[in-house]
């Protein structure tokens, strides 16, 4: 979704909002804008289309934007646009500028009565030149600000907010100002980069890690007023609140492509660091320590069930998890896409516990899930990969993921390490209920130690995929077929390939396919199973049987004990062995890079696959 970026210190501004928008790209936006003031005047400069164009319009204006360039800008404001409110298009772009040009503001998040705002500030004659709902905030502000003709810059912005129902992160100038960036955050991620004689503010880490590793995560319903050389922060009443810094230890390396083609490869290849980085060090003398988890025999025998919900790739990880835990500890687990749940009238408790994923942490309909749960009294664990993030911190509880930035559109590191702490999460429980032998417990803490070194020999052979994926990228529909966790498996897979490659695809438990959905299959439809359960590999063979004899192709994932077994596909793909419990930690990383390797054959867009936003932070 969009990005924010602001400055102000001695740097050249403009080189460091530019840079902090392309760092920011990665969440999706199909426009980009800056807005400054320097000797007293306020300019923006916005454009449809790449930071690279808006690069090319600054330039052309004859701005500098060499890093080492001398700094005449004493505040400054950037954003990336993906629309909700009026198309792609310069003039809907942000920063958006008041009509008497004295304040600009840059928005993410939907202001939800926009329309009636407008309507309102229309009669008092304003006029508007966007379609948008951000606009609307610009224009608003300034009436507050002229009104009384005391021109409270703080003042204005906050009895704004009391009219603006909605989410956002707003970022306003002000000329009058011209040292002040205010921020103004509900719902929406800011992120302050504290400096030296500098200060920062961004949507998201990458944008600031270059310069500084302290930040603060601005809380809900509050105002931040920053000048170069301090952060002052308040609630919606005017009163200083305190605000707690973090250390953020991400490599600054860690948001750069480092030589991969693209950042959905370097992902990929981070897999076996970010898993084992995630998981070995909370096993230790053959137990598992959950942090900040209160794993005792009390804490888990009240919790009668289990409520996983989260969206998109976070919630096939929580699918894995529900078929985990109810196999390995006898708690009943729900898993609910975020989005659904919240309308559901769920039936949870103080019972309960509900765990909910997320990468960025940030999801909306995830955040709305876990305040759904909370309100109906129910304990909520949040296993999160941006540490501060609102989810880490509205949760009881966190264990976070350890896979570091993850900037490509497509999900996959993030994706592992979640299914390394649900697994963490479902043996610990096991163990202390009482339902896993302790033989069994030590056996399965193994297999996750020993997870990075078979991811890698899967990355060793991954031209093997490679090459499946050049001579099948013409195809139209691809089905995924699988039983028990290789069904699971096959939602994430199916959603990862058509997310980046745009192929349209479907995943089916084995056995649900005659029931419909067979009648699609014909001469060189591309079917990928994979079969990993000892138990139910033989149906698997039965149901590939069914759509090989109907002309389809199938790619078979399979492990090495079953390398030698007869299976009706054309190729198969061998993945290391490991208790079949534990397949799906391996048997995504081929799915991924067949995911991978299709779309860089059709020449997408492997990063930032069209439609597609990082972090959704609309409902
Ligand atoms: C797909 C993908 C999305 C996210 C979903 C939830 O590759 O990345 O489906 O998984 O939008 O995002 P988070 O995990 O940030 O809550």
């Amino acid at each position: 979704m969009c990005g924010i970026v602001g400055y102000i210190g001695a740097r050249n501004t403009l080189s460091v909002l530019i840079k902090g928008l392309k760092s920011l790209e990665y969440r999706g936006y199909d426009s980009a804008g800056v807005s400054f003031i320097r000797n007293g005047e306020l300019t923006v400069i916005k454009k449809k289309g790449k930071v690279k164009e808006l690069y090319k319009a600054i330039d052309e204006s004859g701005y500098n934007l060499s890093e080492s360039g001398k700094n005449s800008i004493s505040a400054g404001i950037g954003h990336t646009r993906w629309a909700t409110h009026g198309a792609p298009s310069d003039e809907n772009s942000h920063p958006h500028l008041s009509m008497n040009g004295k304040i600009c503001v840059v928005h993410n998040g939907i202001i939800e009565n926009y329309a009636e705002l407008r309507s309102y500030l229309k009669k008092k004659g304003y006029e508007f030149s966007s379609d948008t709902d951000t606009e609307v905030a610009a224009q608003l502000i300034e009436y507050y600000y002229t009104k009384g003709g005391d021109q409270d810059f703080e003042g204005s912005i906050r009895r704004a907010l009391q009219d603006i129902v909605g989410s956002y992160a707003l970022c306003v100038l002000c000329v009058d100002f011209p040292d002040k960036i205010i921020c103004a955050k509900k719902d929406n991620p800011i992120v302050i980069g504290l400096g030296e004689n500098e200060n920062f503010i961004a949507s998201d880490i990458p944008a600031l890690i270059e310069y500084t590793r302290d930040v603060v995560f601005m809380e809900d319903n509050c105002i931040l007023i920053m000048t170069k050389d301090s952060i002052v922060i308040k609630d919606v009443h005017g009163e200083v609140v305190d605000y707690e810094v973090s250390h953020v230890d991400w490599d600054a390396d860690a948001a750069q492509k480092g030589g991969y083609a693209h950042f959905m490869m370097k992902e990929m290849f981070e897999e076996p660091k970010a898993f084992e980085a995630t998981v070995a060090p909370r096993i230790k003398d053959g137990d598992i320590y959950l942090e900040h988890f209160p794993c005792t025999r009390e804490f888990v025998s009240d919790i009668r069930s289990i409520n996983i919900v989260a969206c998109g790739t976070a919630y096939h990880a929580g699918c894995i998890g529900k078929y985990l835990i109810e196999k390995l500890c006898r708690i009943p687990v729900t898993c609910t896409v975020a989005s659904e749940f919240i309308y559901s009238d769920p039936i949870i408790d103080e019972h309960t516990l509900t765990v909910v994923i997320s990468q960025s942490g940030e999801t909306l309909d995830t955040r709305n899930a876990m305040r759904e749960a909370k309100n109906r009294g129910s304990k909520t664990l949040a296993i999160v990969n941006v540490i501060g993030s609102t989810i880490a911190r509205e949760a009881d509880h966190v264990l976070y993921t350890a896979a570091g930035p993850e900037i490509s559109v497509a999900s996959t590191k993030a994706y592992t390490t979640q299914l390394g702490c649900v697994y963490l999460l479902a043996l610990k429980f096991a163990k202390t209920l009482g339902t896993i032998t302790p033989e069994k417990y030590t056996d399965y803490q193994y297999e996750l130690l020993e997870m990075p070194s078979k991811l890698k020999r899967i990355l060793d052979v991954q031209d093997r995929i490679q090459r499946f994926a050049s001579s099948e990228f013409n195809a139209e529909s691809i089905f995924f077929i699988g039983r028990g966790l290789d069904y699971y498996l096959s939602m994430e897979a199916s959603l990862k390939l058509k997310e980046i490659s745009y192929i349209h695809s479907e995943a089916y438990a084995g056995g649900e396919l005659k029931h419909g959905t067979i009648a699609l299959i014909e001469d060189g439809t591309l079917v990928v199973s994979p079969i990993t359960q000892d138990e139910l590999a033989g149906k698997m063979e039965s149901n590939i049987k069914e759509v090989s004899t109907r002309g389809a192709t199938v790619l078979a994932i399979i492990p090495e004990r079953f390398a030698e077994r007869e299976f009706s596909c054309n190729e198969k793909f061998i993945i290391p062995d490991c208790d079949e419990l534990f397949a799906p930690i391996l048997t995504a990383l081929p799915c991924q890079l067949f995911a991978y390797y299709m779309a860089v054959n059709k020449g997408c867009d492997i990063d930032k696959p069209r439609n597609l936003a990082k972090s959704v932070t609309v409902e």
